[in-house]
C-alpha cells in the first residue's frame, strides 16, 4: 500500500480527529515554543487534520498557514475542519516541497517526519524554503529512546526512519540547519491506570506505559536555518 492509500484510508475512517485528540496532548507544548510572530507565514508538514495551523492562528496571528499532505483525503478533511481563508492545504510529498526559496518563516511538523522516504533531503528542502532565522520545530513520537514505539513499524507498510536523539541533530546539521534546542516533552495528559488494571487490551505492564507517554513522550529538535 502506497503512503497515499494508507493515510487516505485513516483520513476516510476517522483517525485524523483521532490524532488530533492524542497527538495535542504535546504537540500544543511544541506549538506554544515556537517563536512565531503575528503575519508570519508557517508551513506543517504532514498536517493531518490540520489542528496545528489553526492553534497557531488563533494564539499567535499568522498570517498565512499552509498544511502540506501526501494524502488527498487528509487535505480535503482539514480543508472542511475550518473556514480561515489564510489557512490552505496543499496535497504534495516531503520529497519536493512547492515553496520558493526563503519564503517560509517557520516549519512546523509533528508525527510525520519520519515517514519521510529520503529524510535528510526533506531537511534540505525545509532549509531551502526557510528565511535566514526561520525555524523548523520537528516532533515525533516514533524514536530509537522511545522502546514502545519501535513495534509500530509491524503495523504499517510504509517505510519508517527510527532515529535517536543524536542523530536527529546529525542530519539536521548534514541538512544545514543548525540545532538550537532538543528535548523530550512528557505526555501528562494520557490517563494510565494503575497497577492492578494490567495487562489491559494494549499494555502488558504498566512500567512499560510511564516509559512511553511519560519518561519519552515527544521528542522535540529544533532546526534554525542560517
Ligand atoms: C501520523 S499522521 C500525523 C498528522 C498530524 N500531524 C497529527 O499530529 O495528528 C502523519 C501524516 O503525514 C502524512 N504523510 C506521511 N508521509 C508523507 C509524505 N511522504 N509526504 C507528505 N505527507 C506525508 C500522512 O498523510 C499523515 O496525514
Amino acid at each position: 500500500m502506497s503512503a497515499r492509500e494508507e493515510f487516505d484510508s485513516w483520513a476516510a475512517s476517522g483517525r485524523d480527529k483521532g490524532m488530533e485528540d492524542r497527538h495535542w496532548h504535546t504537540a500544543k507544548h511544541a506549538l506554544a515554543r515556537m517563536p512565531v510572530e503575528a503575519g508570519e507565514t508557517v508551513v506543517d508538514l504532514g498536517t493531518g487534520s490540520g489542528y496545528a495551523l489553526r492553534a497557531l492562528r488563533e494564539t499567535n496571528a499568522i498570517g498565512r498557514g499552509y498544511g502540506l499532505d501526501g494524502a488527498p483525503q487528509m487535505a480535503h478533511n482539514a480543508a472542511a475542519y475550518t473556514d480561515d481563508d489564510d489557512i490552505s492545504f496543499v496535497v504534495a510529498d516531503f520529497d519536493d516541497l512547492p515553496f520558493a526559496d526563503g519564503s517560509v518563516d517557520h516549519v512546523f511538523s509533528m508525527e510525520a517526519f519520519y515517514y519521510a522516504q529520503d529524510p535528510i533531503h526533506t531537511l534540505e528542502e525545509i532549509r531551502r524554503i526557510l528565511r535566514p532565522g526561520g525555524t523548523f520545530y520537528c516532533a515525533v513520537n516514533y524514536y530509537e529512546e522511545n522502546e514502545a514505539s519501535h513495534e509500530w513499524q509491524a503495523n504499517i507498510s510504509i517505510p519508517m526512519t527510527r532515529w535517536d536523539r543524536q542523530q536527529y541533530r546529525e542530519a539536521f546539521r548534514e541538512a544545514g540547519l543548525y540545532v538550537a534546542q532538543q528535548d523530550t516533552i512528557a505526555d501528562r495528559e494520557i490517563d494510565i491506570p494503575p497497577a492492578d488494571a494490567f495487562p489491559t487490551d494494549d499494555w502488558e505492564h504498566r512500567e512499560e506505559m510511564v516509559a512511553r507517554y511519560r519518561t519519552w513522550g515527544t521528542l522535540l529538535t529544533v532546526g534554525v536555518a542560517p
